[in-house]
């Protein structure tokens, strides 16, 4: 019988899901948080900006009777989480979460795994060239480190200059190609990434290049 499904998103896995919800003859709604200018956008419906917390997500689940709630969003989405398992909670719908699980490291790896952001700034040496893969929302802690260089991706341009002394802006998505990736680190002339254990295989092409270039990792893992 067909269900209506919310489906909280903003990742490649909340679109296959939802693809696959809506052949099967579901209703699915995904829900973005409106972060990207320009995101691709999954079949079905699509709703998008902050629900305004737990009980304002409770609101929403409860107005639209939706039979079934599937957390897909990002592993380091934190704070959508938490109000999803209260929201639901709350409604009496049992939470359904699909949150990929981390990278683990390969041979050859050079990782160093640190607990927070600010761990990760204190490893850096001095003269570090550093690509952070990290979202601008992630990149305070970096702001003392003067003594290093710093190369940062953003799928979007930022609207105000960074808080970082010293740093290349590179705009685009992570490439899908560890040749690719080992390409742009090389050109910018890359001692050190620095990067989150997000999982999934869109980010893993960078983890692949640093392997092969024998790049130190900084890789902060989630609790
Ligand atoms: N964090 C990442 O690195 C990352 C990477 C790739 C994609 N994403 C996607 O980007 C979105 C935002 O990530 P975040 O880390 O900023 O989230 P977050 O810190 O967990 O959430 C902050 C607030 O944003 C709103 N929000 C987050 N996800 C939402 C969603 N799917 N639909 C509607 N509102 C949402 C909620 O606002 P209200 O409290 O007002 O409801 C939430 O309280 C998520 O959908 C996530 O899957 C995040």
């Amino acid at each position: 019988m067909p269900q209506k499904i919310l489906i909280l998103g903003g990742t490649a896995e909340a679109r296959e899901l939802a693809s696959r919800l809506v052949d099967e003859g579901h209703a699915v709604t995904t829900s973005l948080a409106g972060r990207t200018l320009d995101p691709i956008l999954p079949r079905g419906e699509v709703r998008i900006g902050g629900f305004g917390g737990a009980d304002g997500l409770a609101a929403h689940i409860r107005e639209h009777g939706y039979d079934r709630v599937i957390d897909a969003t990002h592993p380091f989405a934190r704070r959508i989480t938490e109000n999803a398992i209260k929201a639901t909670a709350a409604t009496g719908i049992a939470l359904e979460q699909r949150l990929r699980p981390r990278w683990q490291k390969q041979p050859g790896d050079r990782w160093r795994s640190v607990g927070s952001l600010q761990a990760a700034a204190n490893t850096l040496p001095a003269g570090a060239t550093v690509f952070l893969a990290l979202g601008r929302q992630y990149l305070d802690a970096f702001e003392t480190r003067g003594d290093c260089r710093f190369i940062i991706r953003m799928v979007d341009a930022p609207e105000a200059a960074l808080p970082i002394q010293d740093y290349t802006l590179v705009l685009g998505k992570p490439a899908s190609d560890a040749v690719r990736e080992a390409d742009l680190f090389t050109a910018h002339g890359v001692t050190h990434l620095v990067c989150r254990n997000s999982g999934g295989p869109a980010g893993y092409a960078k983890l692949i290049a640093a392997r092969q270039l024998g790049l130190p990792v900084i890789m902060l893992e989630r609790d």
